[in-house]
């Protein structure tokens, strides 16, 4: 086990886009929220060395300093002598002085920010609010307390959005200079104020030709596209979702968590009243090695590396050309064989769920 998640359902404002499992702040919340989370690690948790910690949310920055600094203590339960990578999520408003002091002086050594665009209107859209200025000052005043590994996310996609505001968000995203970018095609959730609106992304062929501009960009400016969505400067992929990818176990601790120990999937309850009486669990599965192999599969064609036929060897012991009938897609060339690993023609990434329906 070397990956914990924590979950951190709280914030100030709801964008219109957003199903993640959230709520407004409310002091009155958040004290029983973290003596919930703190019972649910004493519980769960048996030991392991953490190398992976990832605080998320909702908004884990909108937390007051003294609940942060009770968080950090809860955090103090885990053995983390071999920690390689803390992450913690920000909202770029929350983001000064004091809570960069509190972040650093725990041990936190990257950040995760919603920056989303920079369009006046997307933004509107999207119920955010900030200037390329205001998230320059935020990001630099990062940079001065040593915050060297920074990850921006950015939407695209939006009803009306043209290529043009996509290469100026991009333009000044580069600008930023960030070591890693994430980029989501928006999607549009029932439950959420655009789903109830009825809004409509943008049409199909300019969603794909958005996500290719995004490819060609990013790797004209040195970033690796190491995962579907997901970019980063040499040295920079994070650790923690690699672990997720590579189908390996973690813990998730908090709200509407998921985790997978043992061979079992858990999901923790979506209802914060259940959660704060510590009935945390909505589900446990236990997975046949078969369901395991199809979550390796699912999971791993998301890095472009592709999957490690030996490391599928060694944990199945079946070959997965034995397992899988591949045949067609490789000699079509929508698979590929290299150095070892099978992966998607890159050519082709943007047809992945096609191609694992066909695998699966
Ligand atoms: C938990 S949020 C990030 C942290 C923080 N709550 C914030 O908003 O600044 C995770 C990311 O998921 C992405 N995301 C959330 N809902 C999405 C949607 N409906 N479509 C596309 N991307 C979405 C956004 O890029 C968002 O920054
Ligand atoms: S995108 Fe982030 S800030 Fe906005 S509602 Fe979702 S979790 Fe909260």
């Amino acid at each position: 086990m070397d990956a914990v998640y924590i979950h951190i359902p709280f914030c100030k404002k709801i964008c219109s886009y957003c199903d993640f499992c959230k709520i407004y702040l409310n002091d009155k919340f958040t004290l029983p929220y973290l003596n919930a989370l703190l019972n649910e690690i004493k519980d769960r948790y048996q030991g392991e060395k953490i190398k992976t910690l990832y605080i998320g949310g909702g908004t884990p920055s909108c937390l007051s300093l003294k609940d942060l600094n009770y968080l950090f203590d809860i955090i103090k339960l885990f053995d983390l002598s071999e920690l390689k990578e803390f992450t913690f999520e920000c909202n770029i408003n929350d983001i000064n002085e004091e809570i960069l002091k509190v972040l650093q002086s725990n041990g936190v050594n990257r950040l995760s920010i919603g920056i989303e665009s920079f369009n006046e209107n997307n933004l509107k859209f999207m119920n955010r609010f900030h200037t390329f200025d205001d998230v320059l000052d935020k990001i630099n005043l990062c940079r001065s307390y040593n915050f060297n590994n920074i990850n921006l996310d950015l939407i695209y996609g939006l009803p009306n959005e043209s290529i043009s505001i996509l290469k100026k968000d991009l333009k000044l995203l580069l600008k930023l200079n960030p070591e890693h970018i994430s980029t989501y095609s928006l999607i549009i959730e029932d439950n959420t104020m655009i789903g109830i609106n009825q809004m409509v992304p943008v049409d199909e062929e300019t969603d794909s030709e958005m996500y290719r501009i995004i490819c060609q960009i990013l790797k004209k400016n040195n970033y690796i596209h190491y995962e579907v969505s997901n970019f980063a400067k040499e040295g920079y992929a994070s650790l923690h979702n690699i672990n997720y990818w590579l189908n390996e176990n973690y813990y998730g601790f908090g709200l509407s968590s998921h985790g997978y120990i043992g061979n079992v999937r858990y999901e923790n309850t979506r209802s914060l009243t259940n959660y704060i009486n510590g009935n945390y669990v909505l589900s446990e599965k236990l997975l046949s090695s078969s369901d395991d192999m199809d979550n390796t599969i699912m999971l791993g064609f998301r890095l472009l590396q592709g999957i490690n036929l030996k490391y599928f060897y060694d944990k199945y012991s079946v070959n997965l050309q034995e397992k899988y009938d591949i045949k067609e897609l490789v000699d079509k060339k929508y698979l590929l064989y290299k150095d070892g690993y099978l992966k998607i023609n890159p050519k082709y990434i943007y047809m992945m769920n096609e191609i694992l329906i066909k695998i699966i």
